[in-house]
């Protein structure tokens, strides 16, 4: 009986991959873009993620859209937050959102 354990494990699995846990290469990749990224920055961002943008649809997959797409979509979405939720977050959370959602696309997946 021991598989079917196995089984509903990979399956916890699966789903929960459209949210990426960040780590020090996720940190490497992102600061050719940002210098400034961090794991906590990136934790913090996925925290961020998991709290807020799934609210109102499913987790959308940040490698689907490019990252030129994800400038325009990403304050869009921070603007439907404010207004929509009351939720607004400040400079710093909105950066950390970036890089996490950076992170996750250019993993390709998550
Ligand atoms: C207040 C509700 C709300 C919140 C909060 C929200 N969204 Fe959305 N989002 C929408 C609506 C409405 C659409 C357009 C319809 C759809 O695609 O579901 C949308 C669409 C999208 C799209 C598709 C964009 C496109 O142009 O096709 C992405 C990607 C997305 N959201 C990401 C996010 C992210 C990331 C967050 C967290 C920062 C977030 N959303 C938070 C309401 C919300």
């Amino acid at each position: 009986m021991r598989w079917i354990g196995l089984i509903s494990i990979g399956l916890l699995v699966a789903c929960a991959s459209a949210i990426i846990t960040p780590t020090e290469e996720d940190v490497q990749r992102v600061k050719s873009r940002y210098e400034d990224a961090t794991l906590v920055a990136l934790q913090d961002g996925k925290q961020l993620f998991e709290s807020y943008c799934g609210k109102c649809h499913p987790y959308k997959k940040p490698h689907k859209y490019s990252l030129e797409e994800w400038k325009k979509i990403l304050p869009a979405m921070l603007d439907k937050l404010e207004k929509k939720k009351g939720v607004q977050l400040n400079e710093e959370q909105k950066h950390h959102l970036e890089l996490y959602i950076t992170a996750a696309h250019l993993r390709k997946k998550g």
